[in-house]
C-alpha cells in the first residue's frame, strides 16, 4: 500500500500516549478515518480515549469490543458532529464489516471514525486514511508511528 510517513513518537506511559492522541486529534478534519494497528495491549483503546478527549468529548471511552461501535456527539467543533469508535476484533474481514454497514461510517463528512484492528478491513480503507501503528518497545514504552494512505 502506498503510504507517506508523517512522524514517529515514543511514549513512556499511558498518560503520555493519551496526551499524544489528544494533540493529534486537534488537527483532524471532519471526514477523516483513523486506523489503529497494534497487538492486544499495545494501547489502541488508550489512544482512542486520548483522541476523544482531544475532540472535547468528556464521556468515558472504553473499547466497544462487544458492541462493535460506540458513537459520541462532538460539540464546539465546526462541521464535526460525531466521533465513531469502532473495534473490529470480532469481525473477520471487510465483507463481514460491510454486512454490518461499516461503509456508512467510513464516508461520513461530518464525523471522524477511529478503528481498532483496522487490518481486518485494510482493503476498504479510503485514501487519506491516517494510520497509527502502536508497538511495544519494552515495559511501558511504546512506539507510535503515523502514516497516511496516499490519495
Ligand atoms: N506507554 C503506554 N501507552 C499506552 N498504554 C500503556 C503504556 N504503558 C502501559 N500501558 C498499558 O497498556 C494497556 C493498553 O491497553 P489497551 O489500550 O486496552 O490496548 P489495546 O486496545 O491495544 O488492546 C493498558 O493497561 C495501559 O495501562
Ligand atoms: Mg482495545
Amino acid at each position: 500500500m502506498n503510504t507517506s510517513a508523517l512522524k514517529e513518537l515514543e511514549s513512556f506511559s499511558e498518560a503520555s500516549t493519551e496526551e499524544m492522541a489528544a494533540e493529534f486529534a486537534k488537527d483532524i478534519l471532519p471526514g477523516t478515518v483513523v486506523a489503529l494497528y497494534g497487538d492486544l495491549g499495545a494501547g489502541k483503546t488508550v489512544f482512542a480515549r486520548g483522541f476523544a478527549r482531544g475532540l472535547g468529548i468528556t464521556e468515558t471511552v472504553s473499547s466497544p469490543t462487544f458492541t462493535l461501535m460506540q458513537e459520541y456527539k462532538v460539540a464546539g467543533k465546526p462541521r464535526l458532529r460525531w466521533f465513531y469508535h469502532l473495534d473490529l476484533y470480532r469481525i473477520e474481514d471487510s465483507k463481514a464489516a460491510l454486512v454490518f454497514g461499516v461503509d456508512e461510517y467510513l464516508s461520513g463528512p461530518d464525523s471522524v471514525l477511529l478503528i481498532e484492528w483496522a487490518e481486518r478491513i485494510e482493503d476498504i480503507l479510503p485514501p487519506g486514511t491516517m494510520r497509527v501503528e502502536i508497538s511495544h518497545a519494552g515495559g511501558d514504552k511504546r512506539k507510535i508511528k503515523f502514516t497516511k494512505i496516499a490519495g
